[in-house]
């Protein structure tokens, strides 16, 4: 284990497992459909990229950057647009795919902004869920696990762009950031 992670809370067989079922869930209801994955940047990098490699259906991707915190672990609820899609979504089959929905903030903006580009149908994809930190209601339509009010790092998410790389997903040791904040 990292030094700087506290303790695992999803390891990677757990992560692999939800995700091959994630997949098998969208190729099952995109039956018929290419749907286009807009994967996230930068945390929902290696999410995107798993759960495609599971999906039995065709599918293409794009990639959207928005706004994050920062070297901060709190949301500010200013949303800014930083890496616009490549190719217009009117008439398709829209997932977004997230890594974690924390305030709900940034996939309601979101989810906002790509309705006015008239896809034919637009649902969230998200790994990890910390419902007790809700400021908008918003429920992802395919959701991998609920996690607790811990900041976490690994698989995709960062703290101050590092730990991304970690094959788990583990609560970073509070005294990591509070040294920065
Ligand atoms: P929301 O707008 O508050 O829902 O924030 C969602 C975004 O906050 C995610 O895309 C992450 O980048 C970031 N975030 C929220 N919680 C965590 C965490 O525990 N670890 C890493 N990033 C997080
Ligand atoms: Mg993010």
């Amino acid at each position: 284990m990292h030094q700087d992670v506290a303790k695992v809370l999803l390891d990677e067989p757990t992560i692999q497992a939800k995700v091959r079922e994630l997949a098998a869930r969208l190729s099952e209801d995109y039956q018929g459909k290419c749907p286009v994955l807009i994967c996230i940047l930068k945390g929902a990098f290696i999410f995107t990229a798993d759960l495609m490699r599971h999906l039995t259906i065709p599918t293409r991707v794009d990639f959207m950057a928005i706004s994050s915190y920062g070297n901060r672990t709190r949301s500010s609820g200013v949303v800014q647009i930083l890496k616009d899609l490549d190719r217009s979504i009117e008439g398709e089959h829209v997932v977004v795919v997230e890594d974690i929905i924390d305030s709900g903030l940034t996939l309601t903006y979101l989810q906002e902004n790509l309705w006015s580009r008239r896809p034919a149908s637009l649902r969230s994809c998200v790994l990890l869920d910390k419902p007790s930190r809700r400021e908008v209601p918003f429920t992802p339509d395919y959701l991998g696990f609920q996690v607790p009010d811990e900041f976490v790092v690994g698989y995709g998410l960062d703290y101050a762009g590092l730990y991304r790389q970690l094959p788990y997903i583990g609560v970073l040791k509070p005294e990591v950031y509070q040294k920065h904040s």
